[in-house]
């Protein structure tokens, strides 16, 4: 199936996300490769995904599973080479499947040509003016240039031994790179132009909102004077969510538009959900991811809630919306919804579990995959495009109990050892049952251990199986294609749903052309209301829908 000359594609895509070490492994050295995602092309068809966003798989020391990056134009040697990229890509193109890749701009790697020329050069130089570098305080300029942590944890700033101390607003190997330099901005519309001349359909911009900062604060603010960067609506934060990124983004969207057709972005900016329309602006990125679903609890009202600001706000911003329920950073969601729901509002459940290392609070697994089918169907009948990140699609839950020698995340080692990380997201995926390290490579090598569990969820397992996550995805998707219309949303009522909703339980919406969701949040059944079922995210008993459950019908 050719790609479509649509430019507007991206408004109500499924781009599903590639985590290229985790995804499939084609030499057996246990990290996936882009061979690898070729071979997987017919995986990804067969779904009905319209696009696939790959994360970084740039030459990295994998310090943060390669959002450290050596050299934005060219592949890592143990994923492959431009030549396999060309050929992955030609041949998701070929099967329909648009290419989105991942760019790093608030940092590179410490390994970073620009990094070690500067490191060379000196204070003061060109060369060090690209990064964040400043004096250290103290007569002997031993001490940091101010007490800010970094979000891995540990200290934002790392001596270099003259004196001069870089800032790190993520790992020590992740160096800020100055905005305010011309040679940065330079450089990265050329990577653009670079991936998109290859052919690649769109970016995924990570920490959209970092790169700008102003330090001329003298002293600079202690971390206690920092406000809550997602909690500052005037542009005022220094690190982040600035003004001046408006210019930087303009500049960028001149460069994506001078291609047929333009080029989409979608900007990760954890900032206030009010001003995350200023990146998803038609002059700049073009979108914004939205990852409220992500601190929410499986509640009809909170949902209710996140649905309409974020309708509001592509409202305001003329983008459409992204829904997101799982991504390589977060605890997946089956398990986030098989826990007690998170009554302190700080909406981190998931992780406070993994902190206990999977002990603490009771997790209820089959609860929690109910709960991820029902949310996930809801989500894709939403306007806007979805994201599904790889291993959704088999309903793997998180991975808990990773040993500590087998950790990979900085987060684990910042904290250290007191937060786990993100790892237990990113385990090789299970292809078949019963092969060597269940199918993710020919050989038992996986970079993170595979749970002896993992075979029963394989995609060999699901594949025909009747009411599997795999075939509901596979349906759903096929469905949504058919279905999808204009990007418009009404909510039902009970009275129109037919359905006794106990306690605002129920949330049921329309779309254009007769499609209906209705969600039972409850644990309770309701009556199913009228219509033709066209799916279910569970057994439908007769003439009801179950808790925990989503339909589909036509009207
Ligand atoms: C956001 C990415 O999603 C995450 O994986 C990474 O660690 C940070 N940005 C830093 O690049």
């Amino acid at each position: 199936m050719p790609l479509t000359p649509d430019k507007d594609w991206w408004r109500q895509a499924v781009v599903y996300q590639v985590y290229p070490r985790s995804f499939a492994d084609s030499d057996g050295d246990g990290i996936g490769d882009l061979r690898g995602v070729t071979s997987r092309v017919e995986h990804l068809r067969r779904l009905g995904v319209d696009a696939v966003w790959l994360s970084p798989f740039y030459p990295s020391a994998l310090a943060d599973g390669g959002y450290d990056v050596d050299d934005y134009r060219d592949v890592d040697p143990r994923l492959g080479t431009l030549a396999d990229f060309d050929e992955m890509l030609a041949t998701l193109h070929d099967a329909g499947i648009r290419v989105i890749v991942d760019i790093v701009p608030n940092h590179t790697s410490n390994r970073h040509e620009w990094f070690r020329q500067a490191l060379e050069a000196g204070p003061g130089s060109p060369e060090r003016d690209r990064y964040v570098f400043r004096d250290g305080l103290g007569p002997d300029k031993d001490q940091p240039p101010s007490d800010w942590r970094s979000t891995f944890g540990g200290p934002a700033w790392e001596p270099v031994g003259d004196g001069q101390w870089y800032l790190h607003l993520f790992a020590v190997e992740q160096p800020d790179l100055n905005w305010d330099n011309p040679d940065v901005r330079e450089d990265f519309l050329k990577t653009l132009r670079f991936w998109a001349d290859r052919g690649v359909d769109g970016f995924r911009v990570d920490v959209a909102h970092h790169l700008a900062k102003d330090l001329s604060a003298d002293p600079l603010p202690s971390a206690a004077e920092l406000p809550i960067l997602d909690e500052v609506v005037d542009g005022s934060h220094p690190l982040g969510d600035r003004e001046e990124l408006t210019e930087i983004y303009a500049g960028w969207r001149e460069v994506l538009d001078s291609y047929d057709p333009p080029r989409a972005a979608v900007a990760e900016a954890w900032v206030a959900p009010a001003r995350r329309h200023r990146y998803a602006r038609p002059t700049s990125l073009g979108q914004a991811f939205n990852f409220d679903l992500l601190r929410a609890n499986f509640d009809a009202r909170e949902f209710r809630e996140i649905v309409d600001r974020n309708l509001a706000a592509t409202a305001e911003s003329g983008s459409s919306n992204t829904w997101v329920l799982s991504n390589h950073d977060v605890v997946r969601h089956p398990t986030r919804y098989g826990l007690p729901d998170d009554t302190s509002g700080e909406g981190d459940v998931g992780r406070r579990w993994l902190l206990s290392g999977g002990a603490a609070p009771e997790l209820d697994p089959v609860r929690g995959l109910r709960r991820a089918r029902a949310a996930t169907m809801l989500v894709l009948a939403l306007p806007g495009s979805a994201y599904v990140y790889q291993g959704e699609e088999l309903g793997l839950p998180e991975v808990a109990d990773i040993p500590a020698q087998d950790r990979q995340d900085p987060t684990f080692f910042r904290s250290p050892g007191h937060d786990v990380g993100r790892d237990g997201c990113r385990v090789p995926l299970p292809w078949a049952a019963d092969a060597p390290s269940y199918g993710f490579g020919p050989t038992s090598a996986a970079h993170l251990p595979q749970p002896p569990w993992w075979g029963a969820l394989a995609v060999d397992r699901q594949e025909g199986v009747d009411g599997s996550t795999l075939e509901l995805y596979r349906a759903a998707l096929r469905l949504r294609r058919e279905l999808l219309g204009a990007e418009a949303l009404e909510w039902l009522d009970d009275a129109a749903v037919g359905a006794a909703a106990p306690g605002g339980t129920v949330l049921a919406f329309g779309r254009p052309g007769g499609w209906v969701n209705v969600t039972n949040f409850g644990a309770e059944e309701v009556p199913l209301p009228d219509g033709e079922v066209l799916l279910a995210s569970g057994d439908l008993g007769h003439g009801v829908l179950p808790g925990e459950t989503t339909v589909w019908l036509r009207r």
